[in-house]
């Protein structure tokens, strides 16, 4: 028997609002169908409205919580109830965590986890083996320059973009030679209300490596995907920084980044 015909769409994750939406935006104006996913049903409703009226594309909104295993499964059903199959993945969802590893509370790391580096890799293992079987699309995993180096108080954010790093570029090496491709985007920090979220608006960090706006980091990371590189590093101070971090000797850049991560209040002080 025939399989049933279903149509191509790109499935993204924590597409209601900051990085996510951009890309959204990104793959709409390119005119790829799109399946958006995030947990609030009014920002994601929104949001894919307004994308598609500007774009014209199909776009379907998926509410769930992807740091569950029902979450992930439950992006399959959606696809496979309109009648859709995922051509391209952005995996984008996160969150992070602040302050002394050993102060967070109850289930916070194991929820970081689940979130940041096991839902990528199922929503993966999930879709993938689909786009090798059809030869065509891809996945694009959202990383960090936070990735190429240990982050003191915010320890396992920055081992979960390590992770999404390292994952991705085994990941495009397994898929070379056919037309799959697999990159990460490293963005430096951006201007959304991620670090709000976590109480890290006042760290050094924010001060010191210069802030980027969603529109131009997702309008590289599709560039540079779709041209099938592996690792994206937008804007030319972060692409320096990521040579830098590649080789700096960790004595030295750990207390470094402990001065940069640690919680501070508007004054400054930790
Ligand atoms: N912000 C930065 O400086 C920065 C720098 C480098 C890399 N990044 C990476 O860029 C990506 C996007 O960051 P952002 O700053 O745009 O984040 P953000 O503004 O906090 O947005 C996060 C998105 O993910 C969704 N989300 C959160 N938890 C979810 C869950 N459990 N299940 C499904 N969706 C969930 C949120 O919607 P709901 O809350 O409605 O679910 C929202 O749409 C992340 O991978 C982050 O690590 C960020």
């Amino acid at each position: 028997m025939a399989e049933p015909v279903t149509a191509p769409v790109t499935v993204i994750t924590g597409a209601s609002e900051g990085l996510g939406l951009a890309l959204a935006r990104e793959f709409a104006r390119a005119g790829h169908g799109l399946l958006l996913v995030a947990r609030g049903h009014a920002a994601l409703s929104a949001a894919a409205d307004a994308i598609a009226s500007a774009s014209g594309v199909r776009v379907d909104v998926l509410v769930a919580d992807l740091s569950t295993r029902e979450g992930c499964g439950s992006v399959v059903a959606a696809l496979e109830r309109h009648g859709l199959h995922g051509e391209y993945l952005v995996n984008n969802a996160a969150l992070g965590l602040s302050g002394p590893f050993a102060e967070h509370e109850d289930d916070e790391v194991a929820r970081l986890v689940d979130l940041n580096i096991r839902a990528l890799s199922d929503l993966t293992a999930r879709l993938l083996p689909g786009m090798i079987a059809r030869n065509r699309g891809g996945v694009l995993n959202v990383a960090s320059l936070a990735g190429f180096m240990p982050g003191p108080f915010q320890g396992a954010y920055y081992a979960s973009k390590a992770y999404v790093l390292s994952l991705s570029e085994a990941l495009a090496q397994e898929v070379a030679g056919t037309n799959v491709r697999v990159a990460a985007v490293a963005p430096g920090p951006l201007a959304t209300r991620f670090h709000a979220r976590m109480g890290s608006q006042h760290d050094y960090y924010l001060r010191f490596q210069g802030v980027m706006g969603v529109e131009p980091v997702a309008r590289s990371a599709y560039a540079g995907f779709m041209r099938g590189r592996r690792v994206i590093v937008p804007g030319v101070v972060n692409w320096v920084s990521a040579q830098f971090l590649r080789v700096a000797p960790h004595t030295l850049l750990v207390p470094f980044a402990a001065w940069l991560l640690a919680r501070r209040e508007e004054s400054g002080n930790v």
